[in-house]
């Protein structure tokens, strides 16, 4: 037996107990004629002491440690003298009695601390190094965490948790597809899935009423800190149900996961917030008042529409204006001059876009802004008015084109937001958003994409609009979609899907599929859904993502074991690499990359 018990395990309790335990090397500490010894493993660190007047055979080993040595040690449990409150074991200490070397080890390129000395390209190579440290523990063990809390609510709501291959035919969901070649099949190319969404409504066809699978997902898009290449989903599938049923179902996933792992697992409070209804938001809403399809509902500072007060006062840029909108900073009335420089030179950035930036003081000695000229302090205090701002507060205005600005406006608040605190780790605001538009037509190509996926039924009281042939008709079609946010972060998406193939067929010719087209790439769902297809919805949470928030991180990469870079590549493998030229043959692919291997 290697060990008796693990690093983290022994109390004062246990004072005067032999024990056996292995690990590694964490820090080594000579005082004297002692040696201090923190051993590590994944459950804790447990100081050892080597007395003075150990065998000198014991001695001379210790001698031979080095940093992240692997090392079995026995001993007895004593009570420390040095008392340590910091750790669970900082009670004890163990004089070893014997000491084994289970492995050498070089010294590591980086300190394995939880602040480290290492860069993130060079933690990257050495991911596995990496992942000793405590704050990646911690990541992995909260995504475990996680993962088991979904199962077991998921099981005990009847939900079967069923794997769909990898190997696949394209999916579309909007982005560029990760292709394999067949040595088989010469000339063809599998799809790995960007989400198993045709194969849970196949699912729903073949009677399996209740799916869900954590799954991996694979996705060639550009990559952001919320965004890899391949990434896991919660993917859920229900048949027999509207979208009510949907979302209270996986509300009620959601505020178990709330309780189970924000409130047991990780220590937070219990929030009024998981015990009521989530709230609901439509599209349009969400855009007026937010900015974004994803609002941080942790405060308030909503948009708020000026054009009609703001117009017709001689001031050209806001008359000339599609929109002029504003958001109210409260207590922020002293932001000096040069930050109000600084917040406008923000806006212009080519990310924001916007022209420039109004701005309105509401000061205890009256209004003052930087339209002075153009309006009066009667004018503005209808302004204030309409904001519900007060003395104290700073109001922001912006105007253009009415959905840029309403965006603008969005990223201007998330950046008030962080500059005035409201935006705190330790809350957590979940809400539905819904109503989202079924098409966007695009200008460059000339054609509608669907907003979501060809599966997404419109609503039933769209189904007119959606079969007429006119633009502007099809372009007001809401989807019976909804995505599910927290914290400004899109968490989930899903949908109720179209079971009827006339429905269906109208999807791919609005999309432009010729019938052609449309059975080469779905013959295989289409014809499926000639043999009884049931109603059926469902929804996709991006399991990475959710990890991260609960985290309190905006950055998947930590909560992945072993995640690609900014670049889709692997820094440990070095992947992608060139294969070599009997492989490539072998596939019939021609060689880009000749005389490298
Ligand atoms: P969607 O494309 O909205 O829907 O994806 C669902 C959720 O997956 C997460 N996500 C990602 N996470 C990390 N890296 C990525 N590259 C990435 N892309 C998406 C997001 C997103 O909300 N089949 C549909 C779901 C359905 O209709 O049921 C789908 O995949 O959190």
């Amino acid at each position: 037996m290697y060990r008796t018990h693990t690093c983290g395990a022994l109390r004062i309790t246990d004072k005067g107990s032999e024990v056996c335990l292995a690990g590694w090397v964490q820090r080594l500490r000579k005082l004297g004629g002692m040696t201090f010894i923190d051993l590590r493993d994944r459950y804790g660190i447990t100081q050892l002491v080597i007395e003075e007047q150990a065998p000198v055979d014991l001695h001379h080993t210790v001698d031979l440690l080095g940093r992240e040595f692997v090392i079995q040690a026995k001993g007895k449990v004593l009570e420390r003298s040095n008392k340590n409150t910091k750790i669970d074991t900082g009670e004890i200490e163990i004089a070893v009695s014997e000491l084994v070397i289970l492995n050498a080890a070089q010294t590591p390129p980086f300190t394995i601390e939880d602040e480290t000395d290492g860069g993130e390209e060079l933690r990257a190579v050495y991911r596995y190094l990496d992942l000793r440290r405590n704050p990646l523990k911690r990541a992995i063990m909260l995504r475990h965490t996680m993962a088991h809390e979904v199962r077991n609510y998921l099981s005990g709501q009847r939900f079967l948790e069923i794997e769909t291959p990898v190997l696949i035919k394209s999916t579309p969901e909007g982005a560029r597809d990760f292709v394999v070649p067949s040595r088989m099949n010469l000339g063809q190319f599998y799809a790995l899935p960007q989400s198993p969404q045709t194969f849970k409504q196949l699912l729903m066809v073949a009677g399996y009423d209740r799916y869900f699978q954590i799954v991996r997902c694979f996705r060639d898009e550009d990559l952001r800190a919320d965004r890899q290449p391949e990434f896991t989903q919660i993917d859920c599938e229900m048949a027999f149900v509207e979208r009510e049923d949907v979302l209270n179902t996986f509300e009620g996933l959601a505020k178990h996961l709330f309780k189970s792992v924000l409130c047991d697992y990780m220590g937070h409070g219990q929030h009024p917030r998981f015990s009521q209804p989530f709230p609901r938001m439509s599209y349009a809403d969400a855009l007026r008042y937010y900015g974004t399809d994803k609002p941080d509902i942790r405060f308030e500072m909503k948009i708020c529409d000026l054009t009609s007060l703001a117009q017709g006062h001689g001031f050209g840029v806001f008359d000339s204006a599609d929109y002029v909108g504003g958001i109210c900073a409260k207590d922020a009335a002293d932001y000096t001059r040069k930050q109000l420089d600084e917040l406008t030179e923000w806006v212009k950035r080519p990310q924001i876009g916007a022209k420039g930036l109004v701005y309105v003081r509401i000061t205890s000695e009256g209004i003052k802004s930087s339209v002075d000229k153009f309006y009066t302090p009667e004018l503005l205090q209808q302004w204030a008015t309409q904001m519900g701002a007060v003395e104290g507060d700073l109001m922001l205005v912006l105007c253009g084109d009415v959905k840029k600005t309403q965006e603008a406006l969005g990223a201007l608040r998330l950046e008030m937001g962080n500059r005035l605190g409201l935006r705190k780790k330790e809350d957590y605001a979940p809400l539905w958003v819904y109503d989202f538009p079924l098409l966007e037509w695009d200008d460059e190509t000339q054609r509608f994409y669907a907003m979501h996926h060809p599966f997404t039924s419109p609503k039933p009281e769209d189904l007119a609009k959606f079969c007429s042939n006119g633009k502007e008709d099809l372009k007001q079609v809401c989807a019976n979609a909804y995505d599910f946010v927290i914290n400004g972060v899109e968490i989930g998406g899903g949908s109720i899907r179209i079971h009827d193939t006339e429905v269906q067929k109208r999807m791919f010719e609005v999309l432009g599929f010729s019938q052609a087209d449309a059975d080469y790439r779905f013959g295989f769902i289409i014809n499926a859904f000639k043999y009884g297809a049931p109603p059926h919805g469902g929804i996709a949470f991006g399991f990475d993502r959710w990890c991260a928030v609960f985290g309190g991180s905006e950055s998947i990469r930590d909560y992945i074991a072993f995640p690609k870079n900014n670049s889709g590549r692997d820094m440990m493998l070095d992947a992608p690499s060139y294969i070599d030229a009997a492989q490539m043959k072998e596939l019939a692919l021609e060689s880009t990359a000749v005389g490298k291997s």
